[in-house]
């Protein structure tokens, strides 16, 4: 049962290639389309196993079909398939944009939905797995089978998806972000340091914190461990109590009015998302 991925951009091509590099690399073909040929040539040249094509021609060979591409292209993607789409298919949606059952009244496949990270890069993280209308068990234990070569797997629900992808889908951006301004706090606080130097240092400290638990010592214990009541990180976490519960909730608010936002704006009419603009992530 081949699989294969319509769109290789981001997400798309990453997949792609964590699943082509995977420790078990999957037995089945892979195919690969893209609007724009350019994405597609390169992915092709790095990997002398992944068939490219129309993607009619990969809703013809493939049984499983990942759609990678933005809400607002979703439409037309799924017009170019449908003449090929039947009820052995296995349709994933990979954003939550689209709902499940928006897509199941527009084709007669299996559906599912799979949030990936771009952790999967690394082999890592945690994918996202919702079954949708129609989808089988062995739908579900095989797409868990083929994500556990990249990531964990967690299964949820569709109303779950939002607060959870917040984590481990927009988390690497998140932690990025973070990060990036912790070093530059301290090179601001401190200019002959560095700013390169600052962002090893954290990076560095992030690195052994994240062992930290796997040595059996959970964030608790660190925090027990290393704020000593009345000292500097103590008065630091205060300033953080401050600003950080705050600052997550609007984070978690903000992401789910955009999402709420995005999805009133696209239509399953593939000439109404002509009209539409661009920008929309998970
Ligand atoms: N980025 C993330 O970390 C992340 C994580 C989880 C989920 N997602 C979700 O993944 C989806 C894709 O995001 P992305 O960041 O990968 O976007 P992206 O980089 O813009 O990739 C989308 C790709 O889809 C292609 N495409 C558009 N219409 C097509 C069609 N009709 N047929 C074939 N290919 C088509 C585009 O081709 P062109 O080369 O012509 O533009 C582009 O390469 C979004 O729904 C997003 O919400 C993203």
């Amino acid at each position: 049962m081949a699989i294969g991925f319509v769109g290789t951009g981001r997400m798309g091509a990453m997949l792609v290639r964590a699943l082509l590099g995977a420790a078990q690399p999957v037995d089945e073909d892979i195919w690969a389309s893209n609007r724009s040929q350019e994405k597609l040539e390169e992915l092709s040249i790095l990997y002398a196993r992944l068939h490219i094509g129309r993607s009619l021609d990969l809703a013809r060979e493939c049984r499983t079909l990942f759609l990678c591409v933005r809400p607002e292209d979703t439409a037309r993607a799924l017009e170019e398939i449908r003449p090929a789409l039947t009820p052995n298919h296995l349709l994933i949606l990979i954003t939550n944009v689209v709902e499940l059952d928006t897509l199941a009244a527009a084709v007669p496949c299996r559906t599912a939905k799979v949030i990936p990270s771009y952790t999967q890069f690394v082999r890592g993280g945690v994918s996202l797995l919702i079954p949708g209308p129609r989808c089988r068990p062995a739908d579900v234990a095989y797409l868990r089978d083929l994500l556990e070569r990249v990531s964990r797997t967690y299964e949820l629900t569709e109303p779950q998806a939002r607060a959870a992808t917040n984590v481990v889908s927009c988390g690497p951006a998140f932690l990025a972000r973070f990060c990036a301004d912790w070093a530059a706090a301290a090179h601001e606080m401190q200019p002959d340091l560095p700013l390169a130097d600052c962002e090893m240092l954290v990076r560095e400290t992030v690195r052994a914190t994240i062992e930290l638990p796997r040595a059996g010592i959970d964030a608790r214990e660190i925090l027990d461990e290393v704020s000593t009541p009345g000292g500097m990180t103590y008065e630091g976490l205060k300033a953080m109590d401050e600003v950080l519960p705050a600052m997550w909730r609007a984070v978690m608010q903000r992401t789910a009015e955009r999402e709420r936002e995005l999805r009133a704006a696209i239509s399953m009419e593939p000439r109404a998302q002509q009209a539409l603009g661009a920008a929309s992530p998970q």
